[in-house]
């Protein structure tokens, strides 16, 4: 087996890149999702099975609404041109977190985890409206109601993440240390690389070079 099983990714810095070169951070946004797909060519290439990608957090609905529109906007049109190409390379799309959108957003995540579950070359686990914290207290109210035994185990299978094996890997992007309430339980024992790069000035290499030496 691949020893490199699953990626997780903490795609940060769109924001300041935006900023910096086209003095809007929503264009940051918009050239970040350039960045998802050359990374989702890698992870294929590379036999990796899973790829989960912290796209928005519980955290980011403070942002301006007008960023936070933006944002879904920008899923909404990525996911209605790309979700066929990607059911055809055999690729599983799965939403992680709250869910709280608004009905056209759901519609559309709905609509595209449903065409894709049978798929298998590569799952993608999108975290969006997500939080670690949230994740575990809600896996210890569901144990709590149906009176199960509190377990690593039960636990680990309450999670929106059940049934996903854990990271191997664990990249942040955008020169910031932190893991930003992003699967706290699941990254207990994954390697953590941190780059500089924001994201999408981080490239093939930058990812190819963190798999060897995970590797
Ligand atoms: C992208 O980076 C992550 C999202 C929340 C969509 P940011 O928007 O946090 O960019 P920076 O960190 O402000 O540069
Ligand atoms: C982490 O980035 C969340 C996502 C990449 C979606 P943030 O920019 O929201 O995190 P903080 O604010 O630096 O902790
Ligand atoms: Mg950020």
């Amino acid at each position: 087996m691949n020893p490199l099983n699953h990626v997780a990714i903490i795609m940060d810095g769109n924001g300041r890149w935006g900023l910096k070169y086209k003095n809007s951070r929503n264009k940051g946004h918009k050239e970040g999702l350039k960045t998802v797909e050359k990374i989702i060519q890698i992870t294929i290439n590379n036999k990796i099975k899973y790829l989960t990608l912290f796209a928005f957090s519980t955290e980011n609905w403070k942002r301006p609404k007008s960023e936070i529109n933006y944002l879904f906007n920008l899923l909404e049109t990525f996911l209605k041109k790309k979700i066929d190409e990607f059911n055809k390379k055999n690729i599983k799309l799965k939403i992680i977190g709250e869910k709280k959108f608004p009905k056209n957003i759901k519609d559309i995540l709905k609509k595209s985890e449903n065409l894709t579950k049978k798929n298998s070359a590569l799952q993608i686990n999108l975290a969006l409206d997500y939080g670690s914290k949230k994740e575990i207290l809600n896996a210890i109210k569901y144990i709590s109601k149906n009176k199960l035994k509190i377990s690593e185990n039960n636990i680990s299978n309450s999670l929106y993440t059940k049934k996903i094996p854990d990271p191997e890997v664990l990249i942040r992007t955008g020169n910031t240390n932190r893991l930003s309430n992003f699967l706290l339980w699941q990254i207990s024992y994954s390697e953590i690389f941190f780059s500089k790069k924001l994201w999408p000035e981080f490239n093939q290499k930058d990812f190819i070079r963190i798999i060897k030496k995970f590797k």
